[in-house]
C-alpha cells in the first residue's frame, strides 16, 4: 500500500460512543480498538477522561486505556477538559492528550461548564502539568458555529489558535461540532489556520449533522489540510450541543479518497467489516452509507429478462 496522502484518525471510541445512551461495555470498546489498531489506524481517540456525571457512556476511560493493545504504530489520544482529567490520562497511559474548549463561550459553559477565561486557565495547567512527557493537542470546538450563538468570528478562531500555541499545545484540531460548516467557510478558515499552523499539525474535525461531512473534508484537503477525524459507521455527537449527530463516516471517507486516488493507508474492506459489528454494540443501525451500498465496485448480476434478450 503505498504511503498515505491523509492522516484519517479514528474517534468512534470517544465522539462515536459519548453520546450513545447504552454503555458499552469496557471489553467490547477494547476490542474494537484493538481491532482499528490492528487495521493500521495510526491515531486513535480511545476515549475521554471527563467527568463521569457529564459523560457517563466514557467512565471506563481508565480501564480502556490500560486494557488495549498498544502496537508500535498507532499514537492512542485521550480528550480532557481540565487537570484532573489530564492526570487520569496520563496515569492510563494516554500517547497523547486532546484538550477541547469551544470557540463559543455560551457552548464551552454548557459543555464544560467554564467560561473561556477558565478554560485557558486549564489549559495552561495541563500543558505545565509536572513530569508530562506527552504531546498536548488542543481544539476549537465550534469553530464554524455554534447551535447557541450562531456564526464565530474568523479572527477569533484564530485568536484561540494562538492562544493555545503560546500555551504550549503542538497540535490544533478545528471541530465543527453540530455541522455547522460549508465549503466556502471551510476552505476560507484553513487557509487561514495554515499560517498559524503547519498542516501537519492541524487536524479538521467535521460532523455530518447538515449533509456536508464529507464536501468539507474535500475542500479543507483542496485548500491544504491533512488530517481529519472520522468516526467508524459515521456515529457521533456532542451531548451537550442541542441536535448534534455524527461524525464523517470513516469508511465513506476512506471510500471517497480511494475513489479519488487518495491514498488512507487503510484496507476499506476490513473496515467495512469492523462498521458492520456497530449495530450490535449500540443496538441501532448506523448512518454510514458504503455499509448499505457496498463498494462501488460490487456489481450486481443482470436481470434475468436482460439476459434472456441477449
Ligand atoms: N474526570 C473525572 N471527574 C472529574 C473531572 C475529570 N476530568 N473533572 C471534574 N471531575 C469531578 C470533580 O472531582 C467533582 O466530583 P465530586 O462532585 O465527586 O467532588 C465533579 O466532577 C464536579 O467537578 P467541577 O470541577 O465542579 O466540574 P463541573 O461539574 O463544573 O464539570 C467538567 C466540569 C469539565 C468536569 C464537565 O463539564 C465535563 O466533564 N465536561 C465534559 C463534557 C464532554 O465530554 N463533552 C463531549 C466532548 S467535547
Ligand atoms: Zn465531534
Amino acid at each position: 500500500m503505498s504511503a498515505p496522502d491523509i492522516i484519517i484518525q479514528e474517534v468512534c471510541p470517544r465522539d462515536g460512543l459519548q453520546i450513545e445512551p447504552v454503555f458499552v461495555p469496557t471489553q467490547e470498546k477494547v476490542a474494537l480498538i484493538d481491532r482499528l489498531s490492528a487495521l493500521g489506524f495510526t491515531r486513535i481517540e480511545a476515549g475521554s477522561f471527563v467527568s463521569p456525571r457529564a459523560v457517563p457512556a466514557l467512565s471506563d476511560g481508565d480501564e480502556v486505556f490500560r486494557s488495549i493493545a498498544r502496537p508500535t504504530g498507532t499514537v492512542f489520544v485521550a480528550l480532557v477538559p481540565n487537570l484532573k482529567g489530564a492526570e487520569r490520562a496520563l496515569a492510563a497511559g494516554a500517547d497523547e492528550l486532546n484538550f477541547v474548549m469551544s470557540a463559543s463561550e455560551t457552548h464551552n459553559r454548557a459543555n464544560m461548564g467554564m467560561r473561556h477565561v477558565a478554560s485557558l486557565e486549564a489549559l495552561a495547567a495541563v500543558t505545565g502539568m509536572a513530569g508530562c512527557r506527552i504531546p498536548i493537542n488542543a481544539t476549537v470546538a465550534t469553530a464554524f458555529g455554534c447551535p447557541f450563538e450562531g456564526e464565530q468570528q474568523e479572527t477569533k478562531v484564530l485568536d484561540f489558535i494562538r492562544r493555545y500555541l503560546d500555551l504550549g499545545a503542538e497540535g490544533i484540531t478545528l471541530a465543527d461540532t453540530t455541522g455547522m460548516a460549508n465549503p466556502k467557510l471551510v476552505r476560507q478558515r484553513v487557509k487561514s489556520a495554515l499560517q498559524l499552523v503547519p498542516a501537519e499539525k492541524l487536524t479538521l474535525h467535521f460532523h455530518n449533522t447538515r449533509g456536508l461531512g464529507l464536501l468539507n473534508v474535500m475542500a479543507a484537503y483542496d485548500a491544504g489540510a491533512r488530517r481529519f477525524d472520522a468516526a467508524l459507521g459515521g456515529l457521533g455527537g456532542c451531548p451537550f450541543a442541542p441536535g448534534a449527530s455524527g461524525n464523517v463516516c470513516t469508511e465513506d471517507l476512506v471510500n471517497l479518497c480511494h475513489e479519488t486516488g487518495i491514498a488512507t493507508g487503510l484496507d476499506l474492506e476490513a473496515l467495512l467489516t469492523i462498521a458492520r459489528d456497530l449495530p450490535r454494540l449500540v443496538g441501532h443501525l448506523v448512518p454510514g452509507q458504503v455499509i448499505k451500498a457496498g463498494l462501488a465496485r460490487d456489481l450486481h448480476p443482470v436481470p434475468e429478462a436482460l439476459r434472456q434478450m441477449a
